[in-house]
């Protein structure tokens, strides 16, 4: 333990899928043995966006924390919890307003791309609400409540951490205090993982394996993946390389042996995609089938998710209490 602290987040999405798993949660799972880490539920910030869409916004938490309990994060390593459980978030949050530039929020480039998603969206109120302009302050405050030294995230986040730092500096300077951390971002170093079309994996597109897929289910959707698209008969000769999908997972999944028995057997036309697919399909599964017994495990055993929830809730607490207690100090609250 460096007595470094990296604390990071996701946005209850419900069920997650195989790029959440490669992109960000094995990073976790890895940095956990080396870091004190902080891992939370953003609920707050799902309501940026669905503050009229919460019906499944409770299960949707749960379903999050127990693809990462599954995938590895250890409770016992690592405190998890959930964002809006730890109120000083918000409290910061106000403070970190007060000094963040109007410009710098407008400028944020996820939240223009989010702006313009919900505008293309139709029949949805394309109203941005003064809550999603705060999305980059509330983020800020969620790191900077830990006083993180550190933010394991994918690339599309980067420019959030570059706003903390900003904003970290910022109270500084004016609050003439060295108090806050300005926070690096940890990218990881896993491959990015495409969707089974080829285009980026998401759940709203359809085309993710999830965590929580059944091995059947995950056969079947494999059994989907583009390949070469210029080849028709099995003894064509493949082209591997232009394989969109499917080689592209056994690069991500098969041993070195494995990915250099596919290419030769393919480009010699030894084998053929329905074949091929089986095979990769078959080596997915027996990747998963650990994390997958473990994901059942705490399917059937909820209250131990909530307890570990209510554990990382309090622990958290602490952490924040005491940051807050010197922010409150520093702005010269009463
Ligand atoms: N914006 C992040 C996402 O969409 C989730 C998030 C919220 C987060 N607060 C954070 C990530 C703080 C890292 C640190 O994935
Ligand atoms: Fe892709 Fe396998 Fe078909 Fe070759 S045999 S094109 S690697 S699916």
């Amino acid at each position: 333990m460096t007595n470094q602290l990296i604390v990071s987040g996701m946005r209850p999405t419900g069920k997650l899928h195989l790029g959440h798993y490669l992109g960000v949660i094995q990073n976790w799972v890895e940095l956990q043995h080396k870091y004190d880490s902080y891992f939370f539920v953003a609920d707050w910030h799902a309501l940026t966006t669905k503050y009229d869409k919460t019906e499944d916004l409770r299960g949707d938490t749960l379903e999050v924390v127990m693809d990462w309990l599954a995938s590895g994060i250890d409770p016992d390593k690592s405190t998890i919890y959930v964002q809006s459980h730890v109120p000083e978030i918000a409290e910061l949050n106000i403070y970190l307003g007060m000094v963040t530039p109007q410009n710098w929020v407008e400028r944020d480039p996820t939240l223009k791309d989010m702006a313009k998603i919900l505008r293309t969206k139709e029949g949805q109120n394309s109203q941005i609400s003064y809550g999603l302009m705060g999305y980059p302050v509330l983020m800020s405050a969620d790191i900077m409540m830990m006083n993180a030294n550190a933010v394991p995230v994918g690339i599309d986040q980067v420019a959030h951490i570059e706003i903390t730092r900003d904003i970290a500096r910022r109270f500084n300077n004016i609050y003439n205090t060295e108090f806050f951390n300005e926070p690096q971002p940890i990218l990881n170093k896993c491959s990015l993982i495409c969707g089974l079309d080829g285009n980026k994996m998401g759940k709203s597109f359809h085309n993710d394996i999830k965590i929580s897929d059944t091995a059947e289910d995950t056969a079947k959707k494999v059994m989907t993946a583009i390949t070469d698209r210029s080849r028709m008969r099995r003894t064509d000769l493949g082209h591997p390389d232009e394989c969109e999908v499917a080689f592209k997972y056994w690069e991500i999944f098969g041993s070195e042996e494995e990915i250099s028995n596919t290419r030769s057997e393919c480009e010699k036309g030894e084998r053929g995609c329905a074949d091929c697919k089986r095979q990769l399909g078959k080596k997915i599964n027996d990747t998963l089938c650990e994390i997958r017994e473990k994901r059942r495990y705490y399917e059937t055993h909820l209250d131990e998710v909530k307890d570990i929830l209510a554990e990382g809730d309090k622990k958290a607490r602490k952490r924040a209490m005491e940051v807050i207690e010197q922010v409150r100090d520093l702005v010269r609250m009463y």
